[in-house]
């Protein structure tokens, strides 16, 4: 290894290890061996898989975020969280109605929270997630979407509430609820589903169909890309 990278102590499930400075916690698992099937999924913060609690040698307050995000710090305690229990529902969201007390009747023990606002402070994304807890209570689902819509469900809030509950279960319930009966109408998606249904894009289709590899790297490569600004 060259000398120009540092290398810093952090202790993983207990075990001492030396990695180079800047890896990701899920990097630093790697280099020391760790082969990862639990805790890992999409490797850039959008699947919620890679939960981690840490804290630091002489410093016990415990902190959270995802193992893909973070950078691993001198002298860090780490463990995984690859799975929590967590209470899921299961609902027919076509016979819903998409009003508070359905998430209450649903998912009753939600009264229970008592606005300790650790779910908050565990929440690797900072979610506002003592809020939308609070709008669910009032019934109010366009809220909760708002506040919750960056969730990636890695489950640290419930790992962490007191009373055992699970609010981005809640969240993911009204989010879903809001999809299906309060988003506005998109008139644009509308339009393209007839025009689908009509055939329109069937000879596109089979052409794409009978491509070969080659041909499809060409075409997605020549696609027209919308300009980032
Ligand atoms: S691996 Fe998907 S969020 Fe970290």
């Amino acid at each position: 290894m060259s000398e120009d990278i540092k290398l810093i102590d952090v202790y993983i499930m207990g075990k001492h290890y030396k990695v180079p400075e800047g890896l990701t916690i899920m990097t630093a698992l790697e280099y020391c061996g760790y082969r990862l099937v639990r805790g890992v999924g999409c490797r850039a913060g959008f699947c919620g898989a890679c939960a981690t609690v840490y804290n630091f040698k002489n410093d016990p307050q415990l902190r959270f975020d995802l193992a893909c995000q973070k950078t691993v710090e001198q002298d860090m305690y780490l463990a995984q969280i690859p799975f929590f229990p967590a209470a899921k529902a299961i609902y027919d969201i076509e016979k819903l109605e998409p009003v508070g007390a359905t998430v209450l009747s649903i998912y009753p023990l939600m009264e229970k929270c008592f606005g300790c606002n650790t779910c908050t402070k565990a929440c690797p994304q900072e979610l506002e997630v003592m809020w939308y807890m609070s709008d669910a209570l009032r019934g109010d689902i366009p809220e909760v979407m708002n506040k919750s819509f960056d969730c990636v469900m890695c489950g640290l809030c419930a790992a962490r509430c007191p009373q055992g509950l699970v609010p981005y279960n809640y969240a993911l319930l009204c989010r879903r609820l809001y999809g299906r009966y309060l988003a506005p109408r998109s008139k644009h998606l509308d339009d393209r589903i007839k025009e689908i249904e009509a055939g329109k894009y069937n000879a596109e289709i089979d052409k794409l169909k009978k491509a070969d590899k080659n041909e499809l790297q060409r075409l997605y490569q020549s696609r027209d890309i919308e300009a980032a600004y």
